[in-house]
């Protein structure tokens, strides 16, 4: 426990505010009184709010009181999560008990922390270490990983051998090392580096990578322990650029698309808590998981129905498809191992987001535990998404027509060479999509003349990509009207012909619940249909059916690396298309909370390993995303928008369509009989 202490933040913080503006700095209001409470929580609307950056500072400076080394660095901080019980007990006004979950690694012998702080109290909650863990690097990490690469006397004379001497223009890419069985690396904490030549600051490196030279990097010794300098496959000439600077024309038969709504926007967003029609969710942005939403609800009937208490992207992984040299260990866990949701875009009107947007901030520490700023983290908006249903009656001569408006709650982060897009669609009709938007540049690998390997695909002369794999795993705590509910797996079958199917053309759904977690890892079947129902058996529809959402895939792709590779056995989620379990608060992370340099087990494999039983419980869905990447020439220099992604829809949840009551958008969309003059 530490000694209370007055604030240490630094006064241009407290000029900042939380994201909506709201003041969260209240204690900065009694001016020279040391005993000014240190909490946050009298200004914290909701106990899902994220930390707010004065929090993040305060975790901070308690864990620095608790383990006062110079060499204390900061992985992540983000807001220790109140049990559900908690939330759902919380009265609006009513004090809240923050708590912060903080990631810290002493650099001076690589000991990894985990501390709860207490932030309403103000002093630590638990502080122990996690012998093994290897929690993604800090900013002053890589840097360090580049510095000890560029001074490296074997690292120079490689990239010397391939003609290169103007070592200022490499750019050097650091890698999660994985784990491949080297004793030479085990209990290390290591990246290997990778390098592109870049001609000036505008160039694409990847255009021009330099291949076969791989640096690994001890980031505690601080020094390259290991340099891989195989084959002389020469570096690309050209250095092939994708910004508009670069390109010799551009088009100018484009007139102005304008999307402008003169009243305003449909949605409220108090805080955190955005309101749209009848949804209802709290939205913010965590260090790891980046876009998260919380306490996702439907008004119907003056109750609010609840449907998810929390999702989020749990994990991904990215397998390459190449066994040579510079190729084999490309395999980034984005989340656990790099940290995706500290490096968030920062999105522009007009450029990312287009009509009436608005934003909410994201926040996420420094090395050092200072809150950084991530501005307009999470883009809000509404957009005209064609139909939304229609009928025209020839009998009577009458149209009824809806424009389907939906609410698109999403971010962006970019990771090395991609660029990632997580959004969440909200329907009118009472439906979730969820799509992740793949863009930015593929990974490449230099070729010789006239050679393409078979696991790569050219893309330019000398300029191939690698075949490879990218999975999503997106955990979703769902609560169908409650929070126990059973999962069922839906198929369509055919019956077998005879007397009760003369025509043999009888065929029906069958549901088959998903008992136990042994059970659970399941894989899509097309050609039956295969999807998912969450069901609460303890309610009832008005044709007495158990209200249900249903799952149903997008595209998918079952993992290519073989069972006993070592991705493999990292991410094994991603080995099916759905897990189940029970939801457990401190099971969030499918490859585990610290995927890197594992030989795998952490995760999903240990979550399902107490075979917890899974009917009427409160369970969480695991959903993996997957989609195959045969690299082809249009994705270089800079690969198009790619979607994938899944869809959850009401199945029985309402008694009818919950759409009827959309009104028409203008007069002419629902037109009597013989009144009809649009043309329907
Ligand atoms: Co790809």
């Amino acid at each position: 426990m530490v000694k209370p202490r007055t604030r240490t933040t630094k006064p241009t913080l407290a000029k900042r505010g939380d994201q909506n503006g709201r003041a969260t700095h209240a204690a900065h209001a009694a001016p020279g009184n040391g005993a000014v409470p240190v909490t946050s929580a009298a200004s914290v609307a909701h106990p899902l709010d994220p930390l707010t950056p004065d929090e993040m500072a305060q975790a901070a400076a308690c864990c620095r009181d608790r383990h006062r080394s110079p060499q204390l660095r900061f992985v992540s901080i983000a807001l220790r999560e109140p049990a559900k019980a908690d939330v759902t007990a919380h009265v609006p006004g009513a004090a809240v008990t923050r708590r912060a979950f903080a990631v810290a690694i002493d650099r001076a012998d690589g000991t990894v922390f985990e501390a709860v702080v207490d932030l309403t109290a103000n002093r630590i909650d638990s502080w122990s270490t996690v012998p093994g863990a290897q929690p993604s690097p800090t900013f002053d990490e890589y840097g360090d990983a580049d510095r000890v690469i560029r001074s490296d006397r074997r690292w120079r004379a490689a990239l010397r051998r391939r003609g290169l001497t103007d070592l200022d223009n490499v750019q050097i890419d650091p890698w999660p090392a994985g784990n491949f069985g080297d004793p030479n690396e085990q209990g290390r904490r290591i990246l290997r580096g990778i390098a592109y030549v870049r001609d000036e600051r505008a160039s694409n490196g990847y255009a021009r990578p330099i291949e076969g030279v791989v640096a690994v990097v001890d980031l505690n010794e601080r020094r390259v322990i290991e340099l891989i300098d195989e084959g002389d496959t020469p570096v690309p000439a050209a250095d092939i650029r994708y910004d508009a600077a670069a390109q010799p024309a551009l088009r100018d038969d484009l007139r102005p698309l304008e999307i402008h709504q003169p009243e305003g926007v449909s949605f409220t967003l108090a805080g955190h808590l955005l309101r749209w029609q009848r949804w209802q969710m709290r939205v913010s942005h965590h260090p790891r998981e980046g876009l998260v939403i919380h306490a996702l609800g439907y008004e119907d009937g003056g109750r609010l129905r609840s449907i998810s208490h929390r999702m989020s992207l749990s994990e991904m992984v990215v397998p390459y498809g190449d066994p040579s040299p510079g190729q084999y260990f490309k395999n980034a866990f984005d989340s656990g191992e790099i940290g995706l949701g500290r490096l968030t875009s920062s999105l522009t009107l007009g450029c990312d987001c287009l009509g009436e947007i608005v934003y909410l901030d994201g926040w996420a520490c420094d090395p050092f535990g200072q809150p950084q700023r991530i501005a307009n983290a999470i883009c809000v908006h509404e957009e005209d998404f064609n139909l939304l249903w229609r009928h025209h009656d020839g009998h009577s001569e009458s149209t009824e027509v809806r424009r389907s408006r939906r609410l698109v709650v999403s971010s962006w982060a970019t990771v090395g060479n991609y660029d990632y897009g997580f959004f969440w669609y909200f329907y009118e009709d009472g439906s979730i999509e969820h799509e992740i938007k793949l863009t930015g540049i593929i990974q490449t690998m230099a070729v010789k003349d006239g050679e393409t390997p078979p696991t790569a695909d050219l893309v330019a002369r000398n300029l191939a990509g690698p075949i490879h794999q990218h999975f999503f795993c997106v955990r979703m705590d769902l609560d169908i009207d409650g929070a126990a509910n059973t999962v069922s797996e839906v198929e369509t079958r055919p019956l077998p012909a005879g007397p009760e199917n003369p025509y043999d053309n009888a065929f029906e759904a069958v549901v088959t619940p998903i008992r136990s977690e042994a059970e659970s890892g399941r894989s899509v079947h097309s050609p039956t249909a295969r999807h998912w129902r969450i069901a609460n058996p303890a309610r009832t529809n008005a044709v007495g059916q158990a209200v249900a959402y249903a799952l149903f895939p997008g595209e998918t792709a079952d993992m290519m690396a073989g069972e006993a590779s070592s991705v493999a056995k990292r991410a094994a989620f991603a080995r099916k298309q759905l897990w189940v379990t029970r939801e457990a608060p401190d099971e969030l992370y499918a490859a585990g909370a610290y995927p890197s340099q594992t030989t795998g087990g952490d995760g999903i494999p240990s979550f399902i390993s107490g075979n917890r039983l899974l009917e009427q419980q409160d369970v969480v869905l695991w959903y993996v995303i997957g989609t195959s990447h045969i690299v082809r020439p249009e994705d270089f220099p800079v690969t198009p928008v790619h979607r994938s992604g899944f869809a959850l829809r009401p199945w029985g949840f309402f008694d009818t369509n919950p759409a009827l009551d959309v009104a028409p958008p203008v007069a002419g969309c629902a037109c009597a009989p013989g009144e009809c003059v649009h043309g329907h």
